[in-house]
């Protein structure tokens, strides 16, 4: 089968839409009637009112592919193979309907025969004492129990891999699967396996056995209904189909780096410092992109204020790279082509999104040039009284130590 992340989306949600799933677009990544949330940051945020029996869904059983936004890991961005901003979150829910033996069964069918991966190379987790999914995976399913691994809570923080929780709100224990993709992305560790740090074994699928309401504060109430929460995030998956090394390479993330290079006239993994800037572009300018086509705009405080710094630190890191004048409007029409075939929105509401990235980035660089302007005068001005301002080297953007352009821009 095709590989392409559109693909991908499409063989999800039609392999869903098959076993009686109701096809919803996307949501929103503003957040409707939920003030626990700034941005949408999981498939299930915006299901939350029919996981818990507050609304009637309009069918049980439902698919997405959510656009989410999660900006926690922001400093991580461009320098691992795997953070991201801005990510796709491909989830079948049930709302009361179905429980822990199609999920499980579903996911198995979906990954082994839809995509055809290797079952032998398929590991599957489970939530410490959840025997009931021990036995799905054993006897329904048919894995060897020694290719099960379990997740126990960490008795310190009461932290668990396999307990899934966002804040407060439905959760409940999980099952996920992990692929590994070979020793080449391996750590060598002796002891390397599921679980491990490194990139060999990644997690492709997540059951969410939601079936409490938590308050946030290790408090659960059994919810009156049992539902099924799945998240698998599409990069990741687009990585494993692939074959490539991070979520940078695949199809639709590759488009966008190869456009940044261009405007910049660098070349992905020359320089580590480059490719940093070009990572963190990458994953910027679609989270920039995609809110704005939700109606955020840039300001100080809130969703505005995420927006904000997220183009600002993308046009940072593209002066760095070099790239002259404003590129952010038309860096994200490649974001707009690559993405519109599973959000019509982003075309739809082109000239919006570029005027409000040229605008943002263009007050962002008339205060760069101004801050500029005063340090070349203090400069000049120690100069004449014999000091010097060395340390600042802030003559040009060439210099890539980066200190300089954190002076000015450090609380980005
Ligand atoms: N809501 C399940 C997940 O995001 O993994």
């Amino acid at each position: 089968m095709n590989t392409g992340v559109n693909d991908l989306r499409r063989a999800y949600l039609e392999f869903f839409e098959s076993k009686d799933h109701l096809c919803l677009n996307s949501f929103s990544l503003v957040p409707q009637n939920d003030n626990s949330l700034l941005l949408i940051n999981a498939g299930m945020a915006p299901l939350k009112p029919y996981f818990t029996g507050q609304e009637i869904p309009p069918r049980r059983r439902v698919t997405t592919c959510q656009k989410c936004v999660r900006t926690g890991d922001i400093d991580n961005v461009g320098k691992t193979a795997r953070h991201l901003t801005f990510f796709e979150m491909l989830g079948n829910f049930s709302f009361g309907d179905y429980f822990k033996h199609e999920a499980i069964a579903w996911s198995w069918e979906f990954l082994t025969k839809v995509l055809e991966l290797d079952p032998n190379r398929l590991y599957p987790s489970i939530y410490g004492e959840d025997e009931e999914a021990f036995e799905i995976w054993t006897k329904e399913v048919g894995v060897a129990p020694e290719r099960i691994t379990r997740f126990y809570r960490d008795p310190e923080t009461g932290e668990c891999d396999n307990f899934w929780e966002h804040g407060a709100g439905p959760c409940g224990p999980c099952s996920e699967i992990y692929y590994d993709r070979g020793e080449k992305y391996g750590c060598g560790k002796p002891d390397c396996k599921v679980g491990c740090d490194c990139d060999r074994y990644m997690e492709v699928w997540n059951n969410v056995f939601t079936q409490f309401n938590g308050d946030g504060h290790g408090g659960y109430e059994e919810l009156a209904q049992k539902n099924i929460d799945t998240g698998m995030g599409l990069e990741r998956l687009a990585v494993v189909m692939q074959d490539v090394d991070s979520v940078f390479d695949i199809d639709t993330m590759k488009a966008i780096r190869d456009k940044i290079c261009e405007m910049s006239g660098k070349k992905y993994q020359v320089d580590a410092l480059d490719d940093v800037s070009i990572r963190l572009i990458t994953d910027h300018i679609r989270s920039s992109t995609f809110l704005v086509s939700d109606g955020v705009t840039p300001s100080n405080e809130g969703r505005g204020y995420v927006l904000r710094r997220l183009i600002r630190r993308a046009a940072k890191h593209g002066r760095a790279l070099g790239i002259d004048g404003l590129f952010m409007a038309k860096l994200s029409e490649t974001v707009i082509i690559e993405c519109k075939d599973g959000y019509p929105e982003l075309w739809e509401k082109r000239e919006f999104i570029f005027k409000t990235l040229t605008a943002e980035e263009e007050q962002f660089n008339k205060t760069i040039d101004k801050g500029l302007e005063i340090l070349a005068k203090m400069e000049e001005e120690l100069k004449a009284s014999g000091k010097s301002l060395r340390h600042l080297e802030l003559r040009s953007f060439q210099v890539r130590t980066h200190s300089s352009f954190t002076i000015l821009t450090d609380s980005l």
